[in-house]
């Protein structure tokens, strides 16, 4: 966090101010990141979907883009089951006005039997209540261990000192707190104009699946895909970007039969898995999880069910947090939009239905089933740079960041050695050759101040991966060194081919 802050990736938002719980900016290299990360994305889903590799049905994976509102008819909401469901459990104390998520809250008991009469103390947990409740709770039963509030009989609760409390019989009964974030469309913001921002950006996808059908040429199975915003009243945000208030989803909703959706469930799980991989977050730290019965979402319950692609964060580990789900919604979203709108969202498919004598289709209406791949565009920033994060102490540069060099945002940096002696002249010239030929595939910097080991290590930390260094020798052979950031190894190459070298090392890396 603090490297991020320091080199400018990620900040607080509202900083001067003293912040604002959930909400973070991205700083110059940050956005920069991000921005190719979702490039990266938008290349691998839209533009060449699957890097050409068929879908299970040996035909090339179709996807379309698009670009919904953030604010929808409130009826959506209603439909996808957002206003009625989508909501956490809160429990309130009395005492210190405080809420927590009533899932998340745990209970300090005695390991043996107590005698029912003593306090019990409910904290959170990785919060310093945990500390100082088991501390208070050891003091009072002795040994003692942990279980979930959810689990007390309703009967013990007049025993509980809440986590920040001093007396017993402070929590409330658990309250649906909704997630949604509520505004008012036009001047008069009465109850009858209230809004909500999109907690998902899925929903803007299945409620203009018809537009889409109608107005194009694409027929099922395809996908539509989708970059955005999305916004929840997170109760508990924290760990930084990873649970935030305001996020970036890229989801795709991949539409086909019903017969064929468990073969798409399971390509989309592996492809997302593979895609995860081909940007760095290999080895360990990655993992595929299907869901147990009991976690299924509402809308997945009548699917094959959902798989997450999970991440080892530090701040998660040894545990995993989810980066992107995929999970199979059956005709859940279809069927409740076109209850909701009372407008058919079937589809007319041409290429099935009996077989008729002239050697057509007679053709068959249904309504699609949905293979839902939903990843988090700021958890994907945040896992990229944990996963290249290095601290070596026995380099010059013991911090840096080994980010791939897709989706490095500097992608190389060209120094004189010394501020002097011909050097600038000539390094501002190559600087100019490199930009013009490859602006295109992100920054490059040029640095003539401070000692080089330091431009080296400032490069190191902000994960570029080339560096190159016009010295004496330069003048006389015309060639320069190109320093590789992984090895810290130097070699060189003549000054005519550093553009035919980071043309080849960045477009084989994009791939
Ligand atoms: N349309 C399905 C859907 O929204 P989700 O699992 O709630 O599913 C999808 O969200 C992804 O969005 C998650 O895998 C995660 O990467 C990201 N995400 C969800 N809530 C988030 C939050 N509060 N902060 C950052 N990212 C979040």
């Amino acid at each position: 966090m603090a490297l991020a802050k320091r080199r400018g990736f990620i900040y607080q938002a509202s900083e001067i101010y003293g912040g604002i719980n959930g909400f973070w900016d991205y700083g110059p290299l940050g956005a920069q990141l991000k921005k190719n990360l979702r490039d990266a994305w938008w290349e691998d889903v839209v533009l060449n979907p699957c890097g050409g590799r068929p879908g299970p049905n040996g035909e090339p994976v179709r996807i379309v883009p698009l670009d919904s509102s953030i604010i929808q008819h409130p009826r959506v909401w209603e439909a996808s089951g957002h206003i009625a469901g989508f909501s956490d459990p809160m429990v309130d104390c009395r005492e210190t006005k405080q809420r927590y998520r009533f899932d998340h809250l745990l209970v300090y008991v005695a390991e043996g039997a107590d005698g029912g009469v003593k306090p019990l103390f409910a904290f959170m947990p990785d919060t310093p209540s945990e500390v100082r409740q088991r501390k208070r709770a050891e003091k009072s039963l002795g040994a003692v261990r942990s279980v979930p509030l959810a689990e007390l009989a309703r009967s013990e609760w007049a025993r509980i000192i809440a986590p920040d409390a001093d007396k017993p019989g402070s929590l409330t009964e658990p309250r649906a707190f909704n997630l949604m974030f509520r505004t008012y469309v036009g001047a008069t913001a009465t109850e009858d104009d209230v809004a909500y921002l999109r907690p998902e950006t899925a929903q803007g996808i299945f409620v203009q699946f018809k537009n889409v059908i109608d107005t194009t040429r694409v027929k099922l199975p395809f996908g539509i895909a989708q970059v955005g915003k999305a916004f929840r009243n997170e109760v508990t945000p924290r760990n930084f970007t990873f649970r935030s208030r305001e996020f970036e989803q890229m989801e795709i909703e991949f539409f086909c039969h019903a017969s064929e959706a468990r073969a798409w469930y399971a390509f989309w799980r592996d492809e997302r898995m593979r895609w995860w991989r081909s940007l760095g977050l290999a080895g360990a730290n990655l993992q595929l999880r299907e869901h147990g019965r009991d976690e299924l979402a509402h809308y997945a319950r009548e699917g094959a069910g959902t798989s997450d692609v999970e991440y080892r964060f530090p701040f998660t580990a040894p545990g995993f947090g989810e980066l992107e789900g995929v999970a199979h919604r059956a005709d859940f979203d279809l069927a409740q939009h076109q209850k909701f709108a009372r407008t058919s969202l079937e589809y007319f498919d041409a290429e099935r239905g009996e077989l008729l004598p002239n050697g057509s289709r007679r053709g068959e209406r249904y309504l699609p089933h949905v293979i839902e791949p939903s990843a988090g565009l700021d958890r994907g920033v945040l896992a990229v740079m944990c996963e290249a994060y290095r601290h070596d102490p026995s380099r010059a540069s013991p911090e840096m960041l080994l980010l791939s060099p897709r989706l490095a945002p500097i992608k190389a940096a060209i120094f004189p050695l010394v501020n002097k002696d011909g050097l600038p002249e000539v390094s501002e010239k190559l600087y100019a050759d490199v930009r013009g030929h490859l602006w295109r595939h992100g920054l490059i910097e040029h640095d003539a101040k401070q000692a080089i080991g330091k431009r080296y290590a400032r490069m190191d930390e902000a994960g570029c991966p080339f560096c190159f260094t016009i010295d004496g020798q330069t003048l006389t052979d015309q060639t320069v060194t190109v320093r590789d950031r992984d090895t810290a190894q130097q070699q060189r190459i003549a000054i005519a081919q550093v553009v035919p070298y980071l043309t080849e090392r960045l477009s084989l890396a994009s791939r």
